[in-house]
C-alpha cells in the first residue's frame, strides 16, 4: 500500500515537473491562441461563404474573441521569448509595432462585438468588421509567427 502511494506521488510530480515560469507563460499563450482560433473559425467560415450567417452565434463568437484578445497584453513576457514557441524574436525587439498590432486586434474585435449586437444578417457592416479582425490575424502571423 505504502509503496503504491509513494510511486503514485512520484508519478504525479514527474508529470508536472517541467513547469518553469517560461514554460508556463508559453503554454498559457498557446492556449489563448488556440481558443482565439476555435472561436473565430465560425466567423471566418461565414466570411468565406462556407457557412451561413444564420448558422453562427456571432455575438457569442465575437464576445469571446474580444475577451481573449484582451489577454494578449500579458501573454508575451520577456522570459517567454525562447522555448517551444512559434513566437518570433522580433516581438521583443520590435515591441512598439507588435503592441500596436495587439491594440488594433483588440479594437477591431470590440468593434465586431458592436456590429454583432445590432446585426441580423451577414451585411456589409458584418463583413467589413469580421474582415478587419481576420486581417489582424494574418498580418501579425506574417510578421511575428514562425510558419
Ligand atoms: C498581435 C499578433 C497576433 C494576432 C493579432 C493574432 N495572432 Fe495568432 N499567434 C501569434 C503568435 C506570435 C503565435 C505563436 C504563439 C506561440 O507559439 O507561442 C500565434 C499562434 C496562433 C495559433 C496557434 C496556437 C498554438 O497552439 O500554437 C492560432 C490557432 C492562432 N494564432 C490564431 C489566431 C487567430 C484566428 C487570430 C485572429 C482572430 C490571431 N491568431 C491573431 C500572433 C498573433
Amino acid at each position: 500500500m505504502l509503496t503504491a502511494t509513494f510511486s503514485l506521488t512520484a508519478a504525479a510530480q514527474q508529470a508536472s515537473a517541467p513547469s518553469s515560469p517560461a514554460l508556463q507563460a508559453i503554454n498559457v499563450r498557446k492556449a489563448i491562441f488556440t481558443l482565439i482560433g476555435s472561436n473565430f473559425r465560425p466567423v471566418g467560415e461565414v466570411l468565406q461563404g462556407r457557412a451561413t450567417y444564420e448558422s453562427v452565434d456571432l455575438p457569442k463568437s465575437a464576445n469571446r474573441v474580444a475577451f481573449l484578445a484582451g489577454l494578449l497584453n500579458d501573454a508575451f513576457p520577456d522570459n517567454s521569448a525562447v522555448g517551444d514557441t512559434k513566437a518570433r524574436p522580433e516581438i521583443w525587439s520590435n515591441r512598439a509595432d507588435f503592441d500596436k498590432r495587439v491594440k488594433d486586434f483588440q479594437d477591431h474585435s470590440a468593434a465586431l462585438v458592436q456590429v454583432a449586437a445590432g446585426e441580423k444578417s451577414g451585411s456589409d457592416a458584418f463583413r467589413a468588421g469580421a474582415a478587419a479582425v481576420g486581417q489582424d490575424c494574418k498580418g501579425c502571423h506574417e510578421n511575428y509567427k514562425v510558419k
